[in-house]
This record gives structure tokens, C-alpha cells and sequence, in this order.
């Protein structure tokens, strides 16, 4: 099967697409099976697909290794063979900010500032200034986004709102090892007994869920039990929130809500989060 087209200007990219019904996949590489489940969904969106593949150095802090991000664009293009991509968009950091750092730039507010925002100052507005920005390069019909960087999704959802774009955002379903560990470009860092402990995210989203009729407090004390369990895993933070505002919900809150977990697995971050009901 043939591999997606790269394309590295944005002009060249316009000039392709014009009258297509385009479906976007945003990444910035180091494509797993989780960013399949997005191109196969994508595919079945629209006509042409287009994953984007850029690290983006306006979403990484300056503690945080921008250069020592994966980049093996040939893997990708091999780990997209046969998924129906038309294109690769693979622009420079010079082609997306010719004058280097724009100066104009998006901000998430207030929720772009609690739970991964918190550990990472700054990121989720680099985030959406680059998804604006590729929405305007792509103009797609629809973009989809994982559900396992939920914050994200929130984000580039109300981004997509406030701002009246004509895009519509698709979310897909976390995919998982057989275990529960949520699938992500960070598992390799694991060792094997890192990565024996990390399923435990999973498990206390399951206890969490579980405990949905008995209240909030019952919730966080079931996932903080599994949590517990675990000597390697260490909990930045367990959050309860309601999806309309991802605020964290009030004692009293009866309805559908999400639970969030992030945690240091050894040297490794890990996040996972999953949907649950407050009786
Ligand atoms: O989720 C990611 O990989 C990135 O945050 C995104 C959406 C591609 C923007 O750079």
C-alpha cells in the first residue's frame, strides 16, 4: 500500500486540498496505535486525510526537552501505510513561525491554567495557537482528537466555540494495552517494573467509576486506594470534574463527570483520565 504524500509548505498543502472535504489528525509524531485509532477514524470522516506531524516548540516549557522529542518521520510515514492518509503535512518550525515566536497567540484562560496546565505553564496556549493555525492552513471539514489528552480536547472544543470556526471536532475513545495502560509515545520510558506498576491509573479509574453511586468523597477514596497500592507510582494529581466546565465538581454534584489522574510512574509522567457518574 502506498505511504501518505509528505508535504512541507503550507501553499503547496492549500494548493492540494482546495475543494477537498478534508479530515485533520494534529500530532507531533512518534505515531502509535492510539494515533491510528484517530487516522481510522478520520477516514471514515471525509474523503482526503490529513495528519499533521509537528513538534511544536510553542507548547514546550523552557524545563521541558523540546529537542529531545522524538522525530523519526520515516517511522511514521511506515506506521501510516495502509490507513488511507492522502497527505503528511511535515512543516519546518520555520514555515509555521517565520518570524520566529508569533506574536499573536491564544490563550486558554482559568482551565488552561489548573491540573496539566498547572505542571506546565504556558502549554495549553502554545497548544491552541498551533491548532488555530493549522486549522487555517488545512481548513478541514472535521479534526479529531483523542480522548486521553482530555484537557486538550476541552480546550481546542471551546477554542472552536468561542472563536465560531467551521470545524468540527471529533473525539476518539483512549486506546489501551490489554491491561488498561493507556497507549502513549511516553510507555517507552517504562521499565519493566515501571511499566508492571502503570495499569494502576487504569484500575483506580475503574474503582473510581465504581464508587459513582456513593459520592464524590467514596470516588476519591476508591482511586486513591488503588493508587496507594502501587510503591512506584507517585499522584500529581486525582481530580474530579464536570465536563461541561472541567471545573472540579462540588460535594453535592449528582450527574456525568470525569476523573483525572496524572502520576510520576518512576521518572515517568503519565496521564489518564475516564468518564464516570455521580449519583
Ligand atoms: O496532542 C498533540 O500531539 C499536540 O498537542 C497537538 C494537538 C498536535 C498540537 O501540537
Amino acid at each position: 500500500m502506498s505511504q501518505p504524500q509528505v508535504v512541507t509548505e503550507i501553499d503547496e498543502l492549500r494548493a492540494r486540498l482546495a475543494g477537498k472535504q478534508v479530515a485533520l489528525v494534529p500530532t507531533m509524531g512518534a505515531l502509535h496505535d492510539g494515533h491510528l485509532a484517530l487516522v481510522d477514524r478520520a477516514a471514515e470522516l471525509a474523503d482526503t486525510v490529513v495528519v499533521s506531524i509537528f513538534v511544536n516548540p510553542l507548547q514546550f516549557g523552557p524545563s521541558e526537552d523540546l529537542e529531545k522529542y522524538p522525530r523519526d518521520l520515516e517511522g511514521d510515514l511506515a506506521t501510516l501505510e495502509g490507513h488511507g492518509v492522502a497527505y503528511v503535512f511535515a512543516p519546518t518550525p520555520a514555515e509555521m513561525y517565520p518570524d520566529g515566536k508569533p506574536q499573536t497567540t491564544l490563550r486558554g484562560g482559568g482551565v488552561a491554567e489548573i491540573l496539566e496546565g498547572r505542571s506546565r505553564p504556558g502549554h495549553f496556549d502554545g497548544m491552541l495557537t498551533v491548532v488555530a493555525k493549522l486549522f487555517g492552513i488545512v481548513r478541514p471539514h472535521v479534526a479529531v482528537f483523542g480522548q486521553k489528552d482530555a484537557q486538550q480536547l476541552f480546550l481546542v472544543q471551546r477554542m472552536v466555540r468561542d472563536l465560531d470556526m467551521l470545524v468540527r471536532i471529533e473525539p476518539v475513545d483512549t486506546v489501551r494495552e490489554p491491561d488498561g495502560l493507556a497507549i502513549s509515545s511516553r510507555n517507552r520510558y517504562l521499565s519493566p517494573e515501571e511499566r508492571a506498576a502503570a495499569p494502576a491509573l487504569h484500575r483506580a479509574l475503574e474503582a473510581a467509576a465504581s464508587a459513582g453511586d456513593r459520592g464524590i468523597d467514596a470516588v476519591l477514596a476508591a482511586a486513591q486506594s488503588v493508587l496507594m497500592g502501587e510503591e512506584l507510582v507517585t499522584v500529581d494529581y486525582l481530580k474530579v470534574v464536570d465536563p461541561r466546565t472541567f471545573q472540579p465538581v462540588p460535594d453535592d454534584y449528582r450527574g456525568p463527570a470525569r476523573a483525572l489522574i496524572a502520576a510520576q510512574v518512576g521518572s515517568t509522567r503519565l496521564i489518564d483520565n475516564d468518564a464516570l457518574y455521580l449519583n
